[in-house]
């Protein structure tokens, strides 16, 4: 998608000839002769970067930089000015301005500071995914199953990860959806794009909208600044829509049209962008009763469904378990700074005749606390939860489960308090942070032992 420019300049000659240059490389120019005008073009679009004189009649430049910052602080903006008024230069960078180009100007010279700052702000903003794509590595990388159905699933992933079609992945919760999906965008030509996972039962319905399609200033109460919506973000990548049977049929009409009409508008702008987007919906619900219900329009269900990925319940393929859990007793034990346990041949036996309603993340869960509170010996039945064994005695259990809760909390606070915050560790134990504070002493456990 070209990037779009907005000019600001009383000099009606300069305007026209950067408009020509720009438009020359490919990028959409606006033009404004004063700072009110410049204003008005701002809040109506989106614009990559601003050019902007320094000097203008009626309201200055300084103030015009000003008003942009204050409603939008990551807006780009390059102020032009004369040598004389170096000073106001400076005044500009104070308020905000990314970089500043004298006049008069050269024009080879503002196409590398427009091209430098542009690319700075995508890096930054890559700097933020690569971020975001390390923590989710183990993800995607590891899609482990020697069962056939998952095989298939890992072979179709490879086939159809670079064409542009949509996809709906279903499955019970923990199956595995959102891995599959970040695999498919990872092994598609848009993988070095952003990937957009969205929750479309977990944000009310004008905040959705929002966020997905942007705003611009004014389109609402409380909307003080400029926006960029997540579709717009995801130009060129892939949106993840999960829970797709939760979206409202407001929003599924608005969807439709954005697959349709590969476009977006901004609330309150009368300016549409083109998007190349591809989405991938997921839902563990039973899509062709939503369909039938009239919950999920059936144009969108046919829209998204040109490829299906069904997802086997663990239960269903047995032979992943012991797969699975090898895998995760590794990650684990790693993660410790511990040897890799065994299981004991009981515990197969009870992983494998359980039922797995949470699926693979139940199996992850599972294998995490009862790392947690083996305390390095082999994993036995009793370091598993309570429900998942048939016939136990119940007071052997008890004993042993208040003993392993104990154990378990220390676990948790060591292994997280080198990340969290103590509120979010309190939280995550269930307890106050005075209470936090108390077990640590108790345990003698120190704020910065890790
Ligand atoms: N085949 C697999 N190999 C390795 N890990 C897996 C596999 N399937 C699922 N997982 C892991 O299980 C956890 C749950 O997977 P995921 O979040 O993709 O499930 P989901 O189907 O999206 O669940 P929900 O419907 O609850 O959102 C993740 O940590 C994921 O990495
Ligand atoms: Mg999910």
């Amino acid at each position: 998608m070209a990037q779009r420019l907005l000019i600001v300049d009383d000099e009606t000659t300069l305007c026209e000839s950067l408009r020509r240059v720009f438009e020359r490389d490919g990028y959409e120019v606006a033009t404004a002769g004063d700072a009110e005008s410049g204003l008005k073009l701002f809040e109506e679009g989106t614009f990559d970067l601003i050019l902007s004189d320094i000097l203008l009649p009626g309201m200055n430049g300084i103030e015009f930089l000003e008003t942009i910052k204050q409603q939008a602080p990551e807006q780009l903006v390059i102020v032009m000015t004369a040598y004389a008024s170096i000073e106001t230069a400076v005044g500009a960078l104070r308020a905000g301005a990314h970089d500043y180009i004298l006049k008069p100007v050269i024009h080879e010279e503002i196409k590398r500071l427009v091209r430098l700052a542009l690319s700075a702000r995508s890096l930054k903003a890559e700097n933020l995914l690569l971020k975001k794509q390390i923590e989710d590595r183990f993800d995607f990388e590891h899609i482990l199953g020697k069962s056939p159905t998952i095989q298939a699933l890992i072979e179709m992933v490879k086939k159809i990860a670079d064409s542009r079609s949509n996809v709906l992945v279903l499955g019970e919760t923990g199956t595995g959806k959102e891995l599959f999906t970040r695999a498919i965008h990872h092994n598609s030509c848009r993988r070095d794009k952003t990937f957009v996972p969205i929750n479309c039962s977990a944000i009310p319905d004008l905040l959705l909208e929002s966020e997905l399609f942007g705003y611009v200033r004014g389109a609402f109460t409380g909307a003080n600044q400029t926006k960029r919506g997540l579709f717009e973000e995801a130009d060129g990548g892939t949106v993840f829509l999960d829970e797709i049977a939760d979206l409202s049929p407001t929003l599924q009409t608005k969807l439709l049209r954005v697959i349709d009409d590969h476009e977006i508008r901004p609330l309150g702008s009368n300016q549409s962008r083109k998007v190349d987007i591809r989405f991938i919906a997921a839902t563990n619900k039973d899509i062709a009763k939503s369909v039938k219900d009239g919950t999920l329009r059936e144009d969108l269900y046919y829209r998204l469904n040109v490829v299906t990925f069904l997802l086997p319940p663990l239960r269903d393929r047995k032979e992943d378990i012991q797969l699975l859990t090898g895998q995760f007793l590794k990650k684990y034990a790693q993660e410790l700074g511990k040897p890799v346990q065994e299981l004991d041949p009981e515990t197969i036996k009870v992983l494998n005749d359980y039922d797995w309603p949470g699926n693979v993340r139940e199996l992850r869960n599972i294998v995490e606390r009862a790392v947690l509170i083996s305390g390095g010996q082999a994993i036995k039945p009793e370091h598993l939860p309570e429900g998942m064994k048939k016939n136990d005695p119940f007071q052997h259990e008890a004993i042993d489960q208040a003993l392993s809760i104990e154990n378990y909390a220390q676990a948790l606070i060591l292994r997280y308090q080198p990340k969290q915050n103590e509120q979010m560790l309190a939280k995550m134990l269930g307890i106050t942070r005075k209470a936090l504070w108390q077990k640590r002493k108790r345990w003698g456990l120190h704020r910065n032992q890790t």
